[in-house]
């Protein structure tokens, strides 16, 4: 399909089942955040071009909707095995776009393929309800409510860097398999991940229209996308102003806001240290710390914060740093503007008195884990959402400070609590503000069929299959009114 310049593939958009170049003549250039050069060409499409796409699919829509689910489920099926067979590929292509290890980049297709038949089964086992009207005081029973879910028509897509796949057909499977049709932007570094994604959903003879890959910056055609008055529901992911500007633009249509997230990491004087550190190191620095559920502070109580920080050093200082190429934990990031907004918060930090315990280095956009400890609130990296492999410890004399300095935060998506007393973890657990608490293990989404919620600044709606279905369909009640 690409069209090579010399070594450079150049990739189309897709529309209505056809793979075009732009009218607009303009490419944007794709750079590998570890090979630092050019991988790939990526159309910047017109706003004409995006109406083109949006009228597509609400054609296409009037049809699909009435498909059978079982004629809806047997594409899907065929989305997911094509996903697995082209995996060497698309991992290979995640791995050079967005710089993530190929053993983690496999593991995001496969995740993928899973996701796709799971809400394909999912659906398969969602069934309306019917009511009797003589439940209501002096209501006759000859009035039946028959609730069923319909879709919502046309669904804007629009997915982050970070998962470039997986975040992608998070949106368009429950889309697809409750009757909806989709307009797919892709995050740009992640376009040719999510176009590989596309193929493979083109090879699964999906009927035209019914997905349409518009390309481009989101600077330039985000806002028409928003606005448009035939944009019938929004799923995002990415960071948080973008979708507040989003939440702002979008005029009375149902929104899904998967935002950023400030995940702290409480640990109890009475936690397995050992145990809990692991899950730390994990939790903060894969994939260098970009993701949205990474543990991005620790809040440590004082009378075990130097075990724990000498634990955390250990391990940290173990991490191996480099190429994606050779499966290093830390990799470079995503691009140098994100290295040196990390490398701000960490001499924001060490100016105003933080403990360096390890790392502050850099080479480019590789930024070396690095740990700081009596980190204090007036310090950005405490409050800050680095993206990045910087982990602030705060020290904290009671759990109802660790409580109090969690929720201080704009942010509400995942928080750990690390004790070996149940009661106790839920205590912290009820009054932390956040989507999620997970007790004794790392912050993370999944599995997929949990619901994945963020709150405050870090989201509005919620994803998880079941969930993510619900938040794509309404309900659609019929009252038949029958003789008495
Ligand atoms: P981002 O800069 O907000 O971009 C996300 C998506 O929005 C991209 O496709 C981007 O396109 C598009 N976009 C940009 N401006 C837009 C506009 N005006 N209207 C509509 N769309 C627009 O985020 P990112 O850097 O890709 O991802 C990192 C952020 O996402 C972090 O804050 C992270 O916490 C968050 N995230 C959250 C979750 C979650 O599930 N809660 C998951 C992953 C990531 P361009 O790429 O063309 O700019
Ligand atoms: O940032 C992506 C977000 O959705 C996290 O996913 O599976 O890495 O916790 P996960």
């Amino acid at each position: 399909m690409p069209v090579n310049s010399i070594h450079i593939p150049t990739y189309p958009y897709y529309i209505n089942g056809d793979w075009l170049e732009s009218r607009s003549g303009q490419t944007i250039d794709i750079y590998s955040p570890y090979l630092n050069e050019v991988i790939g060409k990526v159309q910047a499409i017109t706003k004409d071009e995006v109406d083109e796409a949006i009228i597509s699919a609400r054609i296409a829509q009037r049809d699909w909707a009435i498909r059978p689910l079982q004629e809806r489920a047997q594409y899907l099926y065929r989305w997911a095995d094509e996903l697995v067979a082209s995996k060497d590929e698309i991992a290979a292509t995640i791995m050079k776009e967005v710089g993530k290890t190929l053993k983690d980049a496999y593991k995001e297709v496969t995740r993928t393929a899973e996701f796709i038949q799971y809400t394909v089964e999912e659906a398969l086992h969602m069934h309306g309800e019917s009511m009797r009207g003589d439940s209501f005081p002096g209501c006759s029973k000859s009035k039946v409510a028959i609730t069923d879910r319909v879709p919502l028509g046309v669904v804007l897509a629009i997915s982050p860097f970070n998962y470039p796949v997986n975040l992608s057909a998070a949106k368009i499977a429950p889309a697809l398999i409750s009757g909806n049709t989709v307009i797919f932007k892709p995050a740009t570094q992640g376009t040719i991940s999510g176009l590989k994604m596309i193929e493979a959903l083109h090879r699964s003879g999906l009927p035209k229209g019914l997905v349409n890959l518009v390309t481009g910056r989101g600077s330039e055609i985000g806002d028409y996308l928003v606005e448009h008055d035939s944009i019938d529901m929004i799923s995002f992911t990415g960071g948080t102003s973008t979708g507040i500007n989003i939440a702002k633009k979008s005029v009375m249509i149902p929104l899904v806001l998967e935002l950023g997230g400030k995940d702290p990491g409480i640990v109890c004087e009475d936690a397995n240290l050992f145990e809990s550190a692991k899950q730390i190191i994990s939790g903060a620095f894969s994939y260098s710390g970009q993701r949205c559920t990474a543990i991005k502070r620790v809040l440590a109580h004082e009378n075990i914060a130097d075990n724990l920080v000498q634990i955390l050093k250990e391990e940290t200082m173990n991490l191996s740093v480099g190429s994606p190429k050779d499966e290093s934990m830390i990799v470079p990031l995503i691009d140098h503007q994100s290295a040196d907004f990390v490398q701000g918060l960490i001499d924001d930090a060490l100016e105003k008195g933080a403990t360096l315990v390890t790392g502050n280095k850099r080479s480019k956009n590789l930024i070396y884990p690095t740990l700081l400890d009596n980190v204090t609130m007036d310090m950005d990296v405490a409050i800050e959402e680095p993206f990045g492999p910087v982990l602030p410890i705060l020290r904290v004399k009671s759990d109802q400070e660790a409580i109090d300095i969690a929720n201080q935060s704009e942010y509400g998506l995942q928080a750990s609590v690390f004790t070996n007393d149940i009661n106790r973890a839920f205590r912290i657990s009820n009054n932390i503000e956040a989507g999620t608490v997970q007790i004794n293990g790392r912050t993370e989404r999944g599995p997929d069929h949990f619901p994945f919620i963020g709150i405050k600044k870090s989201g509005i709606g919620s994803q998880g299959i079941r969930r993510s279905i619900e938040s794509m369909t309404r309900e659609k009640v019929t009252v038949l009114n029958l003789a008495e």
